[in-house]
Parts: C-alpha cells; structure tokens; sequence
C-alpha cells in the first residue's frame, strides 16, 4: 500500500459517548495468530486445508492474497468464516509477479521472511506507512545466520528482498538463542528450519505464544521442545513434509480483551464472551486483570482443534492498581493498550516494567497510549520499558490512535468512565484485526458513532 493510499484511507473518526451498563453475550472474531499460521501451513501442505473460524481482518486477507501471488488457490471465506486451502507443498510455491503488499501485518512480514528465505525465487515484501518502520533486522540476522539471501533496508525496515536460493543450495541449520522473547522471530526461524539441513533450534527467554508449535504438529510436522537454563528451546528438522489437515481457529483473546475490560470499568453490568482461545502462552490478561480484582469468571473449559477454549463471564469491578508481574509481559503483550484503560480506572497507581518490546509496535504503543490517557485528564509517567499509570477520572477530548487498531479500541471503551464525548483518529485499522468492533460494542451497550 503506498503512502498515498495510506492518507486517502486514514479517514475513519470514532465519536465515544459515555454510556454506563454494560450486558450481552458474544462470540469475538477468529485469533489473529492462528489465522495467519492456518493459510501459511495449509499452503505449505500437501493436500486441502479446511479452516473454520477464520478472522476476515485485513491481516489476515493480507497473507492469504499473499499465497494466492505465489500460485495457491484459496477459496472463501465465506459469510460463515470457512476457508479451504489447496496445499501445493512445501516446494510449491511459485515466484509472485509483483511486489508483495503485506498491509499492516508485521505477523505476516516476519513468517514470510522465513518461509520465504527456504524458496528458489526471488520476492520483495512491503507494506503500509506503519509495518514500513516496525524492525526487520530481528528476522534477518538469523536468516542470513542460516545463509539466506535476505535483506531489509539499511536502517533495518521494509522492504525486506529476498533473492532466493540457487538450485544447488540449501539453508544451514542454526541454535538460536532469541535475543527478545518474540514468537514472530522464533516462527521465522522454525519455519526457514523446514528448508535446512539439519535441525534446527530456537531458544526463547521468556515464555511467547506458541501456536506455530501447536499448528505444525497438527500438519504432522515433528517440532521438539526441551527445557534449558536459558529457557525453552525448540527443535524442528528440516526434509519432513505437511499434511493437510482442519484447523478450527479459536475465539482472539486480544480482541476479548477489549470487551473483558469494557465489563470491569463499567458501573454496571456482566458481558459473556464465549469460545475466547485459553492457549497459556497468551492469558496474560486473565491474570493481570484477575490481580486488578477484575471479577473473570472462566467457564466452559474445553479443546477445540488442538487450543483450549473457555466462555468468559465478566462483571463490573472495583479495580485496584498493581505492579504487574514482568512473566506477564509476554503473554499479554498485545493487550497492554486495553489494560492501560482498566489502569486508568482503578484506585491507585499500576507499573509496569520490562515492556519496551510495546515501543515497535503497530505504533509505540507506551508513548501513544500515555498522550491519549494524559488528554483525558489521566496521570501518567513514562519510562523507556514501561509505565506508571495513576487511577482517575477519564474526562473527554481528542486522542490519536496512530493508525493503531489496539489503541484506537482501547480508547473507544475508556468511554464507558468519561465525563464527556472522545473523539479517536484514524480509526481504518481497526478493521485489521477486529472488523465488527463497532457493531459488537454498541451492542453491548457502548455509544460509538463512525464517521468517515
Ligand atoms: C504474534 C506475535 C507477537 C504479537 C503479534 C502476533 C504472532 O509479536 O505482538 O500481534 O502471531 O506470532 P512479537 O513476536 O513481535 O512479540
């Protein structure tokens, strides 16, 4: 997407008013992670995906158009979130004719980098004004470690240009110790693994989402854990093959996250968000908010295609500040702009520490959230990794969403605590991961107006 059609398209204001109860039952869109691996592995398989549960958001159509580029056919999704993928193999794809277009989608950029690098053709990868300054140099310098022929530019960003293996070379495994616990650069490098000789290992220091694991075994591709010293270290060879399978994508907790703090900062009322996906690399919210006094009822417990699901039942609460435990970071890293907001509404002060991976971001997520909070008449100070957030009382005004989805949500339900109206900026990438947002929240009770 050219800058051009960034500004043309960055058009969507949300009006918040504040409203006060809360009440509704709802299913949230398909989980973001899950979805991006399902069209990645069922391409990469040999034989027809089924999907169910899919999110249309434009991420996630970012990677299937992707895919199509290089020659698979991928039907839907239909009205009911079902996609079928026709694998063509690990060997299968063929070289795209133009330049990739990844949209917002950093998930997207830092897999397909990986995959990308074990291909015999060259590709360049690209994206909108924001993924264009987000760091690439994470999944580079693994990728060339591996002898890839892959670069981004010189200041580390997109494009990242990959010119392809020549026929008689293969990637070297390595044993990677991730210098940050991302589980889009350990993706990238398990997935270029599938292409080495040899095998492969990459070793997180601290605990990250771990669905490329989980959704690789179920394309029966072997993937080996241990513990070490270090932390947890994941093995894959390179030469074995994956099989179609059907993969049912759970309920996104991120975007449960937004309505689990929508039923906590209410004055009144209970919201039940049913099928929310409970893998325990990401129900890090779960456990800050439940430490906040957040009254989170977790019900229904069950697996589904291999992730366990729950029913969420939350009810407005009288939440306090804590100093959030640093283990949490990772399994909440995308739902810190939304727990800011449940910060903004307790008694007391909430810190947080050890979170400077939220500064590249689809925006820096500290920086823009403290300018949106201290509009609003909220304390806050900043620091390189983290945050203090004093409890208070949310006001109205203007805030910035950065072309942020996260923070735009999230300033849209601070309205349920406001004295007055807030008005959100460029709100179009809301629809990247959560395109019914809107409609979904008002249904519950909240007061967003869209005007473009
Ligand atoms: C994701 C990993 C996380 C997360 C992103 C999705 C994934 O990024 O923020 O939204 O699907 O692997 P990092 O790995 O950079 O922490």
């Amino acid at each position: 997407m050219s800058n051009l059609q960034d500004k043309k398209n960055n058009t969507l204001t949300i009006t918040a008013k504040p409203s006060n109860k809360v009440s509704g039952n709802i299913l949230v869109p398909g989980d973001k992670s899950c979805s991006h691996r399902s069209i990645m592995f069922g391409a990469l398989a040999e034989g027809t995906t089924h999907i169910s549960g899919f999110l249309p958001g434009q991420d996630c159509l970012a990677t299937m158009n992707t895919f199509k580029a290089m020659g698979i056919e991928i039907e839907g999704p239909d009205s009911e979130h079902n996609v079928t993928v026709h694998g063509k193999g690990l060997h299968g794809l063929s070289k795209p004719e133009a330049l990739l277009d990844i949209g917002n989608s950093g998930t997207s950029i830092r897999l397909l980098s990986g995959i990308l690098a074990g291909q015999r053709f060259e590709t360049r990868m690209a994206g909108d004004n924001s993924l264009n300054k987000r760091p690439m140099g994470r999944v580079i310098t693994p990728l060339q470690l591996m002898g890839a022929n892959i670069t981004a530019a010189s200041d580390g960003t997109p494009p990242v240009v990959c010119s392809g293996l020549a026929a008689d070379e293969k990637l070297n495994a390595i044993d990677y110790l991730l210098p940050m616990a991302s589980a889009q650069v350990k993706s990238c490098v398990l997935l270029a693994g599938m292409y080495a000789n040899g095998t492969t290992s990459v070793t997180e220091p601290g605990i990250t989402r771990d669905h490329t694991e989980r959704m690789l075994t179920a394309f029966g591709y072997p993937v080996k854990s241990i513990e070490t010293e270090q932390g947890k270290k994941i093995s894959i060879e390179g030469g074995h093959k994956l099989t179609a399978c059907d993969i049912q994508v759970p309920g996104d907790i991120s975007s449960a996250t937004f309505f689990m703090v929508a039923g906590l900062i209410a004055k009144e009322g209970q919201i039940t968000i049913r099928n929310v996906g409970m893998n325990p690399t990401r129900i890090g919210a779960i456990n800050i908010l439940q430490q906040m006094n957040g009254k989170i009822l977790v019900t229904n417990e069950r697996l589904a295609g291999g992730e366990p699901v729950a029913d969420l039942v939350v009810s407005s609460s009288p939440l306090k500040g804590i100093d959030i435990d640093e283990r949490d970071v990772p399994l909440a890293i995308d739902e810190f702009p939304a727990i800011f907001i449940a910060a903004a509404c307790a008694t007391g002060i909430t810190r947080l520490r050890g979170a400077e991976e939220l500064r590249v971001k689809e925006s820096d997520r500290i920086q823009a959230m403290a300018d949106g909070l201290v509009e609003l008449g909220i304390d806050c100070t900043v620091y390189p990794d983290g945050i203090d957030i004093t409890g208070g009382q949310l006001t109205s005004g203007t805030v910035e969403s950065h072309d942020d989805h996260r923070i735009a949500m999230s300033f849209a339900i601070s309205s349920l605590r406001a004295t007055g109206e807030i008005t959100i900026l460029e709100c179009d990438n809301v629809a990247t991961s959560f395109p019914n947002f809107v409609a979904l929240a008002n249904q519950v009770g909240l007061t967003l107006i869209p005007n473009n």
